[in-house]
């Protein structure tokens, strides 16, 4: 493909997912039936019981929890991650004010960067309203996210190619998780279905515009921005990948996770390892077709262990999954 011709389809592809927000989109007051008898939040409800898609919820520790004390965590787990979702979605929306604000008139990524903002304020609606009716007061990200949530959309204005690697780092795990849920066939509450329904449907559309904006702008960086940014890729991927699939201290005390367990889990297990990996399938082809893969990154990947094979097309399904 020409420079130009690439340009072109680049700005197509953005005009595409913008006029795709227009005729598919969300309102998390309007879409979402939250006072229908059947999307109450019973905390009794077995429905919460963590799904095996869920790394904790395949545990043997879990499993062999009574059943009351199996619904009680599955309910806390699914309302913090919700929560960490949130969190996460503000600093994008910060993020994403910074960098439209940088953009010269005619830009082609404006329109679609405040569409993705627009969602993303639903979502965080969406998700708070769920946690608050789960009745469980639970704090979200680890700690250090939470301090550092201020300052990290700066980056998106300085370095906005780094900034929507972090955006991938979230949002792929976060959709990985969720597909996954819904495509177990696990009978799942009506209401946080709906909520998933609605995200799934749209993070594609925002993980689409992640994915083209790193491809189109990183070629077109200095060759030391290229190397320092393959560098700071995997780290970026599996630190904001373990602020969100890993639960908090906090979070931890709270629902009785013995220390064990948790190491077990996060990462040690075979299974475990391998599902880190597969998150990270995508981006890995990504880092590729971007040029951000060197020698020195590669050792990175494989020191952070989410090395592994590269998709060869988007949401290919993993070699686990197969
Ligand atoms: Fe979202
Ligand atoms: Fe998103």
């Amino acid at each position: 493909m020409t420079a130009t011709s690439h340009r072109v389809s680049y700005h197509d592809t953005l005009r595409t997912l913008s006029e795709a927000s227009v005729e598919q989109h969300f309102d998390a007051f309007v879409d979402i039936a939250w006072d229908d008898p059947a999307y109450a939040v019973d905390p009794r409800d077995e429905r919460w019981v963590l799904p095996q898609a869920d790394v904790l919820g395949s545990t043997e520790w879990y499993r062999s929890l009574p059943l009351e004390r199996q619904i009680e965590v599955g309910l806390y787990r699914q309302a913090n991650v919700t929560k960490v979702g949130l969190q996460f979605e503000q600093v994008l929306i910060a993020g994403l004010m910074n960098f439209a604000f940088a953009l010269p008139n005619g830009s082609p990524e404006f329109r679609y960067a405040t569409h993705e903002a627009t969602e993303e304020c639903h979502h965080t609606q969406m998700f708070q309203e769920f946690v608050n009716r789960a009745g469980v007061d639970v704090a979200g990200a680890p700690r250090l996210f939470r301090a550092l949530g201020p300052f990290l959309p700066l980056a998106a204005r300085r370095v906005p190619v780094g900034f929507f690697i972090g955006v991938l780092a979230g949002e792929e795990p976060i959709d990985h998780v969720q597909k996954a849920i819904l495509r177990s066939g696990n009978e799942i509450h009506p209401l946080l279905g709906r909520i998933m329904q609605i995200h799934v449907a749209e993070e594609a559309r925002h993980i689409g515009f992640a994915h083209q904006y790193v491809e189109h702008r990183a070629p077109r960086l200095r060759r030391h921005q290229r190397f320092v940014l393959a560098l700071a890729f995997p780290v970026i991927m599996r630190w904001l990948a373990d602020a969100i699939l890993v639960p908090s201290r906090q979070a931890r005390r709270d629902m009785g996770i013995p220390r064990s367990v948790v190491r077990e889990v996060y990462w040690r297990r075979p299974e475990s390892r391998q599902m880190l990996r597969d998150l990270f399938a995508d981006v890995r082809m990504l880092a590729e077709r971007a040029g951000l893969v060197n020698r020195a990154s590669r050792v990175l990947w494989k020191l952070l262990k989410i090395e592994g094979r590269p998709s060869r097309f988007r949401s290919q399904p993993s070699s686990a999954a197969a």
